[in-house]
Formats: C-alpha cells, sequence, structure tokens
C-alpha cells in the first residue's frame, strides 16, 4: 500500500549514474541506447543540419528525421550547424506517486545531449537532449544563454517523425480546442493531421506512439504530414510537430534559456506494454507540494447526468437541479454508501447567460443553494463537495474572480474542483491547446495548490505527465466521455477499447463511466449508451482516473445489487497489468490494492470469450472471484442491464473464462477466501 501523507511526494530509492563522459568534437554518428539496449537513437548532422533516428531490436522505426525551429526575426535554427561536444549520463531511480496506476515507478534511462555550434554566421548554440528507456524516448530542443539571443517568437517546430511504413493508426484529427473525438483507424497514409497521442501498429507487431511530456510555457503539439518537404524524405511517411498558434500566427512566445516540452514516442512489442508504460511521468520534474495528506484519491457522485439527458437544468428554476434539498439527497446516497463525494453543478449563478463574456460568478449561489448549509450537512455525514467552475472559455473573467473563488472552497474545506472551458476561448482568436491557455491552466494549477484543491479539469489541454510534479492535478476530460452519449449519437462500443492505448497512455481521464439507465427513456427516448451494464462496471477498472465519477441518478443506482462493485472498486492502485488487448477490439486490465485485485474486461460490438491466467494471486492462496458478467442474453443494443453476479473459488492455477457480450464487459473483485 502506499504510503499517504508522507510529507515527500518523491522517495528516491536508488539513484545510480550509469555512466558519463564527454566524446570529442564532429564525431559523425553519435549513439545511445535503452538500458536493455533493444532500442537505439543515433544523432548525426548531415549537410549541417541536425538528424535523429530510432531503430528497436535492429528494426528502424524512424528514419532519419530532421530537427530544427524557425523565428519570427532571426534565422531559423535548423542548417548549419555541427556538434560541438556530445555528453553522456544516465540515472536509476524508484520514485513513489501520490496515487497511481501503481504504487513506485521506476526510472531508468541513459541520457546523450548533443550540444551543437552554427558554424556560420552567428556561432549560435543549441542543443538536442535524448533520453532513453526500456520503454521509448523523450527528445527536447535547450537553446541556452547567450548572446544575441534574448526574447524570440518561434514560427515553427520542426520535428520530424519519418515512420517507415504504412502502420495501422489510431487518431483523432489536429483541433486545436477539444480532444473530444472518436478515434478513427486507418492505414497511415489516410492521416493528415493528428492531435497525440497518436498510436500506430507496425507490420512487425511494434506498437508506437507519439505524444509529448512536460508541456510548460509552450504551445500543445500536433502532428501534420509533411507535404512539400524542402530537403527530400526519409521514409514514406512523414509528419512534423505543428504547434497551435497565437492570433498573431507566431507559435511560442520564448527567452533563453528555454528547454521545449519532450517529444516522445513510445514503443513497445504488445498493445499492454504501452498501458504500463511510464515514460509520459518520467519525463516530468519530481512533485515540488511538500505536504501531499490534502491529495486524496475519491469517487464522486454528482448532479450532473441529470442535466445531460435534461431531467434537471444548470440554470435555476422550476428544473433547477442544483437545489439544497437534491444536494442533501445526493448527499444522503453518498454517505449511505461509503461515496466520498458529490459534485454539485449549476450551484452558482450565471448559467443563464451560457456562453457569454462575464457570463459567470463563482462565488455567489442561486437563491435556491445554500452552499455553506450543504457543505456542513455534507461535513456532518463524512461527504465532502467537489466544487465546479464552468468559464464558458470566459478566461479574463476567471482569472479576475479565481482568488475569490479558490478561497472560498478553501475557507468551506471544499477539497476539490471541477474547471470547465466549454466553448471558444474568449479572448477570441486564442486556442485550447495554444501556449497562452497552456500558461493559463499552469497558473490554476499553481493557484488550486496554494488553497489546497483538488483540480478536475474539463475541455482542459492534455495531460503531459505533470501530475508527477504537481499530483493535487488529479484527473482531466481531454476526452469524448459518457455525456457524448446524452445528446449526440454516442459513442460506439469500440471507443472504450481504443482509449486505454491513446488518450489514456497521456494520463489519467475523466471519462465518468458507471450508466446503469443506459436507455433514459424516461428522459431521452433518442438517445443512449451502447455498452452492458458489467461493461459499465469494468470501465472503473479499465479507463484510470483517481477522482473517478459514479456518473448516473443516485435513484438508478439505489437498489441495484451491481452497485456493490462501484461502492468497492479502488481509485489508487499498488499495481497495473493489462492481461490482454487489442486495440479497437477488445482488453482485460487488472488492478491491485492491499490484498484484493480488481479486473475489467471490455469487448467492442462483437461477444467474445476470452481466458484470463491468474497467475498474478499469490501461489498457495484461496481467493474467492465476486464476477460481474454480462447475463446470459445481455447486448448492448436489446438486453443491456442483464448481469449475473455470482463467486467463484480462485487459485493462482485458475484459468477464468470470460464471456462477453456484444458491447459487453466483466468486472471481477477476487480477494482472499474467508
Ligand atoms: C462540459 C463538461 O464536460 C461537462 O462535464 C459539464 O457538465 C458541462 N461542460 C457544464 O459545465
Ligand atoms: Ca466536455
Amino acid at each position: 500500500m502506499k504510503k499517504r501523507g508522507a510529507r515527500l511526494v518523491t522517495a528516491l530509492i536508488g539513484l545510480a549514474m550509469l555512466s558519463s563522459g564527454c566524446v570529442p568534437r564532429d564525431p559523425g554518428e553519435v549513439v545511445i541506447h535503452s538500458p536493455d539496449e533493444r532500442l537505439k537513437v543515433s544523432f548525426a548532422v548531415v549537410e549541417g543540419r541536425p538528424h535523429y533516428g530510432v531503430t528497436y531490436n535492429g528494426v528502424e522505426v524512424i528514419a532519419p528525421s530532421s530537427l530544427g525551429l524557425t523565428f519570427r526575426r532571426e534565422k531559423p535554427m535548423d542548417r548549419g550547424f555541427a556538434i560541438d561536444e556530445v555528453l553522456k549520463t544516465g540515472s536509476d531511480e524508484t520514485w513513489i506517486p501520490v496515487w497511481g496506476q501503481s504504487g513506485e515507478i521506476r526510472s531508468h534511462y541513459n541520457e546523450m545531449t548533443v550540444n551543437l555550434i552554427e558554424k556560420v554566421p552567428a556561432n549560435r548554440r543549441m542543443s538536442i537532449v535524448f533520453r532513453v528507456f526500456d520503454d521509448g524516448l523523450g527528445l527536447r530542443y535547450h537553446i541556452p544563454e547567450q548572446d544575441g539571443i534574448g526574447a524570440f517568437e518561434i514560427m515553427s517546430e520542426d520535428t520530424r517523425f519519418s515512420l517507415t511504413g504504412n502502420h495501422t493508426a489510431w487518431w483523432i484529427p489536429a483541433d486545436f480546442d477539444s480532444y473530444e473525438h472518436l478515434y478513427t483507424e486507418s492505414p497511415l497514409a489516410d492521416v493528415q493531421a493528428v492531435n497525440t497521442p497518436v498510436t500506430m501498429k507496425t507490420a512487425d507487431g511494434l506498437f508506437i506512439s507519439i505524444h509529448e511530456a512536460n508541456l510548460t510555457d509552450y504551445a500543445g503539439m500536433t502532428l501534420a504530414r509533411l507535404k512539400n518537404p524542402s530537403h527530400p524524405p526519409t521514409a514514406p511517411h512523414v509528419f512534423k510537430s505543428s504547434l497551435v498558434p497565437w492570433p498573431d500566427g507566431s507559435r511560442v512566445k520564448a527567452s533563453t534559456p528555454l528547454s521545449t516540452p519532450w517529444r516522445t514516442i513510445q514503443i513497445a512489442t504488445w498493445p499492454g506494454g504501452l498501458v504500463e508504460s511510464n515514460l509520459i511521468l518520467n519525463l516530468n520534474e519530481p512533485g515540488v507540494i511538500d505536504d501531499t495528506s490534502w491529495i486524496t484519491p475519491m469517487k464522486y457522485i454528482g448532479i450532473w447526468w441529470g442535466m445531460h439527458i435534461s431531467k434537471y437544468t444548470w440554470d435555476t428554476g422550476v428544473g433547477h437541479g442544483a437545489t439544497t434539498e437534491n444536494a442533501m439527497r445526493h448527499i444522503d446516497f453518498a454517505s449511505r454508501h461509503g461515496i466520498p463525494a458529490v459534485l454539485i453543478e449549476g450551484w452558482n449563478t450565471g448559467w443563464d447567460r451560457w456562453g457569454q463574456r462575464g457570463a459567470y460568478d463563482h462565488v455567489t449561489p442561486y437563491p435556491d443553494f445554500d452552499l455553506e448549509g450543504v457543505v456542513e450537512y455534507a461535513r456532518k455525514r463524512g461527504v465532502s463537495l467537489v466544487g465546479h467552475h464552468e468559464t464558458g472559455g470566459d478566461v479574463p473573467g476567471y482569472e479576475k474572480q479565481i482568488d475569490a473563488a479558490f478561497g472560498l472552497y478553501e475557507k468551506l474545506g471544499v477539497p476539490a474542483v471541477k474547471t470547465g472551458y466549454a466553448g471558444k476561448i474568449y479572448p477570441r482568436g486564442q486556442y485550447h491547446h495554444g501556449q497562452w491557455m497552456v500558461n493559463h491552466y499552469r497558473m490554476v494549477v499553481e493557484k488550486a495548490a496554494k488553497h489546497r484543491l483538488m483540480l478536475d479539469v474539463h475541455e482542459p489541454i492534455k495531460p503531459t505527465g505533470i501530475s508527477r510534479t504537481y499530483p493535487h492535478m488529479m484527473t482531466r476530460e481531454g476526452v469524448r466521455g459518457t455525456e457524448f452519449n446524452a445528446w449526440s449519437e454516442g459513442n460506439p462500443p469500440e471507443h472504450t477499447t481504443i482509449l486505454p492505448f491513446t488518450r489514456m497512455l497521456a494520463g489519467p481521464l475523466d471519462f465518468t463511466p458507471g450508466i446503469f439507465d443506459l436507455t433514459f427513456d424516461n428522459y431521452k427516448k433518442e438517445n443512449r449508451v451502447r455498452s452492458t451494464l458489467a461493461n459499465q462496471l469494468a470501465l472503473f477498472v479499465v479507463l484510470y482516473s483517481p477522482l473517478q465519477m459514479a456518473a448516473d441518478l443516485p435513484e438508478n443506482y439505489e437498489g441495484n445489487p451491481a452497485f456493490e462493485f462501484i461502492e468497492s472498486v479502488p481509485v489508487d492502485w499498488d499495481q497495473t497489468r493489462v492481461l490482454n488487448g487489442e486495440i479497437g477490439d477488445f482488453v482485460t486490465i487488472a488492478r491491485k490494492n492491499g490484498d484484493r485485485w480488481y479486473i475489467g474486461s471490455i469487448t467492442d460490438e462483437s461477444r467474445r470469450t476470452l481466458t484470463l491466467q491468474l497467475a498474478f494471486l499469490e501461489a498457495d492462496t484461496k481467493y474467492t472471484a465476486r464476477i460481474f458478467a454480462d447475463g446470459e442474453d445481455a447486448d448492448w443494443e436489446s438486453n443491456p442491464a442483464a448481469i449475473d453476479i455470482r463467486d467463484e473459488a480462485v487459485t493462482s492455477d485458475t484459468i477464468l473464462t470470460v464471456d462477453l457480450a456484444p458491447g459487453g464487459g466483466q468486472a471481477i473483485i477476487i480477494h482472499p477466501a474467508e
């Protein structure tokens, strides 16, 4: 079990400098290997242009790919360079996250810094840093302080990714404002411009995912197919980093010293290897919060789904969801069922002006909502509130109020806040994923730390592992979640079998699983969730979030025996193992907390049977598996609610047969037998 409340966020169990040294001037090609030597990164300056390439087990993953930056005023830094020196070092340490998918994380890498010098005309200096782990690599640019470069504007970052084959790719389109898209599976040849993470399978059976880590004071990166290369491509499918712009067309406003975010390439020999990788977290800085005792992963319910299915309104009036009375009813339910927290949306004034500038007042409750009374009612019952700030994209309006708004929650003892940036950003022309917003989101993270508030950010910047540094940055949306089922054609069953291998590689997701009334015909006949009930339970294990919502109405949970699984399932884990998976078809994830294992299996629209080897259990121990399976005739379309709950005796020798209905799933609790 993790030690909670420990003063230090990370503990250094071991640190070894593996090698260090200096390679002499202009050595031609220089290389660095992963600790297990399978992954090789090479770097060379070809006709003055910096290039890198990657192989895995001798197979070329990234063909020679050029690197460079172009600026508004200064000459580009992409040619005329020579290697000045090459520094090699490495590290092997194990650190303890405050929460996460495993209780400790090993960070073992070899590092190579290539210091480049411009031959003509200005002798400018730039470095490329490579960190090579067994499960992938990160590379970043560093522009050191030097004469003649002060403040500058980056117009483009030209990091190429020269992919060697027409891989199968899972991707969402490059969208500067949203990640709320369905994934497309297609040949790489059909991919033009994408948000990251983008995941690929090669003909050799390698799995590759490209993303970024530690996105700080920089624009978010998308990838765009290179159409008119100024120098010939070295591979059939060349993509380049394409940064989200400012309104004036620049991408990044910076000054020296500048370290860019890491450009990451995760590599695995099977899909589960990507999920078990900690590359993104390992490429972030250690925690900066000394006392983390207030950072507590938890489940929550909320006055939320009711608005999406039009049972309630956010706005005050006849159907208002966030009334004192309704809040108390939710708190009573949470308290009775051991759910630690309740989210309340629509409690503050401004929802009648949704989308307008200056709409929301983040400190004034509607007259039918007694904020202090509700907090006190909850406190007496051992329940916390998750506060809510919807900005509607009005960032200046939020920034004006944020001190008062966070101060109010802190004063009342509200431990977490969900923020939202629905709609276009004010000022118009700024994008959710541009540098200006990246800095806004970070400002909010830093303020939240001062007020001891955990964060759940909707319409966020994508996760890039900063929750290692700021572990109160718990979770975020940035995914096409459950809400889409309430008011659109919804998410197809395969959606959640793709997410673990794409969006979830970046970090936790507030997907909001747990809908029990899958057709909600009383409210919206034309919409539904394309999933079985057992699938909804399995998502609590498959989709990781340290703040995990049980999203349905309490009255749909009350009296349903399947709710036992939601009551029981933890949100923080000692170990995570992927037991099987094919991207877009099915996946099974097993997670351990204390002496219990929780397993979630899900499938797409196809019925299938999986077998699970329970060899990860302690030998010579008798366990009981409490199984929440699709009922015999279950089918997302015709019979979504059919569920079969039963106990089976199991040991580490057991091979479980898991039958999954179309759109189905299975959730299992394995605990030592009494
Ligand atoms: C969009 C968010 O994703 C959703 O969870 C929230 O209920 C609405 N915005 C209103 O804030
Ligand atoms: Ca949303």
